[in-house]
């Protein structure tokens, strides 16, 4: 499904050395670029400029409660965007375990904030999500920038997250300085998000968000970690409001089915099915016999999970056409990244 994409317009560039200096010179400017990282492409400014920073959520339409990511390109920088001296040492322990062995990576984890990163990044909280990106183009482009960036997933407030350049471009294309195209992310789902900072005074670290980052991953290196349900934070408001239950949400109506259900649900017309593997798919077709023009996707042929996750964004996007009433979509195995996926799923399935 490849296309040859035409770079007319000057400002959606290919990565090149030229084009990163470029972006690197908007972004200390104080404009938007938006960049490809493994997970998903975010929508960065310098997180040390508050002007750059409102005019990712003006571009977003997102709501200012809702935090940023702050994104660093080594762990030489991690002081410079959080202050961990308030932490105590067996805190401190575990960030390092979790940044040397899972950066770079697809996990942010909330830190006090260092006071240089302007109130309107972190929407008023004290701390900040932090994340190492493991992407060539992100790392570079932070470096040659002023070594931390802010960056949302590159969508408008709400809807489905960008897997490739073009669902950057379709959809904020005109609200945003420059979209460099490094082709479609490795694992097309959102970081995970770990709060540790609860952890010196009893509170248990809790992961806020499901991502890229199996929990099983972080509890081989720290120990047993607890599932965050989205929680209020004293000041009434959401801990991780990406936890809103209308996140991830494209236009089209989803229901969530497990493997059984999937399977013993007739063929509605002008539906499309989103299937987990070829087996369920296969099942289903010789249950239900639906017609030959039934619109059927499967996430992965053999049931791999990550290239599952990987393509769950993507085709979502693909099936948000406008031309079909519900899509239905079969919930992964709930293990690993399989999580993530299911979280996606449940969040887009409560909209409507
Ligand atoms: O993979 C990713 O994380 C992508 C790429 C671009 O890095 N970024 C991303 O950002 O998904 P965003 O803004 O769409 O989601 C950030 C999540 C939200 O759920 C937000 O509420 C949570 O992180 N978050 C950020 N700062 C926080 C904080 N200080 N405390 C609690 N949650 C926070
Ligand atoms: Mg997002």
């Amino acid at each position: 499904m490849e296309n040859t994409v035409v770079y007319t317009n000057m400002n959606y560039l290919p990565v090149s050395k030229d084009s990163l200096n470029q972006a690197a010179q908007i972004l200390r400017n104080g404009g938007l670029v938006a960049f490809p990282t493994e997970t998903v492409y975010g929508l960065g400014a310098d997180a040390f400029n508050a002007a750059a920073l409102a005019k990712i959520f003006e571009a977003k339409n997102r709501p200012h409660f809702d935090p940023l990511i702050i994104h660093i390109a080594s762990l030489d920088t991690l002081e410079k965007v959080a202050d961990l001296s308030i932490l105590t040492n067996e805190t401190r322990q575990k960030i390092f375990t979790l940044a040397e062995n899972l950066w770079p990576g697809p996990l942010s984890i909330i830190l006090p904030k260092n006071k240089k990163i302007p109130g309107i990044a972190t929407a008023g909280l004290e701390t900040a999500a932090v994340r190492l990106p493991d992407h060539e183009t992100a790392r570079e482009l932070i470096s040659l920038s002023t070594g931390a960036v802010a960056a949302p997933s590159a969508n408008p407030f709400g809807s489905l997250s960008p897997t490739r350049a073009e669902h950057v471009r379709d959809k904020l294309g005109d609200k945003i300085d420059m979209i460099l195209d490094g082709g479609a992310t490795r694992i097309g789902l959102e970081s995970t998000v770990i709060d540790i900072t609860g952890d010196s005074n009893s509170a248990s670290v809790k992961i806020l968000r499901p991502g890229g980052t199996p929990k099983e991953a972080i509890e081989k290196l720290i120990g047993q970690v607890e599932d965050g349900a989205p929680v209020s934070d004293v000041s009434g408001g959401l801990v991780s409001p990406g936890q809103l239950k209308s996140h991830y949400a494209p236009h089209t109506p989803i229901t969530a089915l497990n493997k059984e259900e999937i399977i013993k649900k007739a063929y509605e017309k002008d539906s499309a099915f989103l299937f987990f593997d070829d087996q369920s798919k296969n099942a289903w077709i010789l249950a239900q016999k639906p017609p030959k023009n039934a619109i059927l996707r499967v996430l992965s042929e053999t049931g791999r999970i990550l290239e599952a996750a990987s393509r769950f964004f993507e085709t979502l996007h693909e099936l948000d056409n406008g031309k079909i009433l519900r899509i239905f979509v079969q919930l992964a195995p709930q293990e690993g990244l399989g999580i993530a996926i299911n979280d996606r799923i449940s969040h887009a399935s409560t909209k409507k």
